[in-house]
């Protein structure tokens, strides 16, 4: 089968290549991939494992082939997943317990944007607790992340307040249906109840600041690349109670990636959560796909299909 391998000699360090076939465990299902979706996090490990990785994890397709131990969708059937690597093929093994069904209204490539930003977005969240009334800020809204979670926030009754990068992104943020857009944590910004947050350096030490009492921020990246300088007294404002917690996802149970995945698939076929594609591209451009990513050309999610 054909699939894509990490190759320093080839351009963007990426090659298209004759493949072997997936070689499932016993809980695995097989899937032929209509579409998948690259993530940010994918890119710093395309430059770390630069010599035979297969990359790919957000996967979406039809099963070829049931689990062996009788777990998970039958051959046939329309799935979402979070593989392992190897995604970005013609066919992957996936754990049984990290695909959803599809329903008939979501589309291979809206379903292919779900899986790691999509449950990032939702599982960090839930660490803010029930949202209803909360005063909710994300940052990196117009993001892969950011996107799904200014969504989802919106939907659990949150108020929103989405943090951008700049005034070129102000009415993509606002076509999310916020109407409070902020390219910059200002003292009169928040209080915030809860802060998903993305960026690093100065945007993360802001957040601390703005904090309601009892207020937390979820850190869950640093798209910047830049640490950040803290004090205790950055949380003065929060007190008493507030808190700075990490997040990452592959830490919040695995297990039910598949639940939280049926939701987000859910969600998307009633209307509630429109995935944000921001660049879709038959799976023959995925170098220049990756490149449009790195180079931050891309709002939402990047998705290749195959025909
Ligand atoms: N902890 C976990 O489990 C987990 C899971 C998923 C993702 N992540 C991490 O979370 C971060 C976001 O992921 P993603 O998939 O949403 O990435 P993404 O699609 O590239 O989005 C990043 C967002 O941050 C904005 N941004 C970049 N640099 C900025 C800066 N210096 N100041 C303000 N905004 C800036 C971007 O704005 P532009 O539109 O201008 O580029 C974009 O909206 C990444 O660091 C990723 O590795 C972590």
């Amino acid at each position: 089968m054909l699939g894509h391998i990490t190759d320093p000699s080839a351009e963007g360090g990426l090659a298209r290549r004759d493949l072997p076939e997936p070689e499932p465990q016993e809980h695995d299902v097989v899937v032929e991939v209509a579409a998948y979706a690259v993530n940010r996090g994918e890119l710093a490990l395309l430059q770390g494992r630069p010599d035979g990785w297969m990359p790919g994890q957000d996967v979406a397709g039809t099963v070829t082939r049931a689990a062996a131990d009788g777990t998970g969708p039958a051959a046939g059937a329309r799935v979402v997943g979070v593989a392992d690597g190897g995604g970005w093929s013609e066919r992957v093994a996936v754990p049984s317990h990290r695909v959803a069904l599809l329903p008939a209204e979501v589309s291979y490539a809206q379903a292919a944007s779900l899986p790691v930003a999509g449950l990032t977005a939702l599982r960090a969240l839930r660490t803010g607790g029930p949202l209803l009334g909360r005063r909710v800020l994300v940052t990196g809204a117009t993001g892969g992340v950011g996107t799904f979670a200014v969504q989802l926030a919106r939907s659990a009754g949150a108020l929103v307040t989405a943090h951008v990068s700049g005034s070129s992104r102000v009415e993509q943020a606002k076509a999310l249906g916020v109407t409070d857009v902020i390219t910059e944590i200002t003292d009169d910004a928040g209080p915030f109840d809860l802060v998903l947050e993305a960026i690093g350096g100065r945007v993360l030490a802001d957040a601390v600041r703005r904090l309601a009492p009892g207020g937390q921020v979820t850190a869950f990246g640093i798209t910047s690349g830049q640490r950040s300088e803290i004090a205790f007294f950055d949380f003065a404002q929060a007190a008493p109670g507030g808190r700075l917690e990490g997040f990452f996802v592959y830490r919040t149970g695995e297990q039910t990636f598949g639940e939280d995945l049926a939701t987000l698939a859910a969600l998307v076929a009633d209307g509630r959560l429109l995935p944000q594609l921001g660049v879709v591209r038959d799976w023959s451009e995925t170098v220049q796909a990756v490149d449009l990513l790195r180079r931050r050309a891309a709002t939402g999610k990047v998705v290749l299909t195959r025909g």
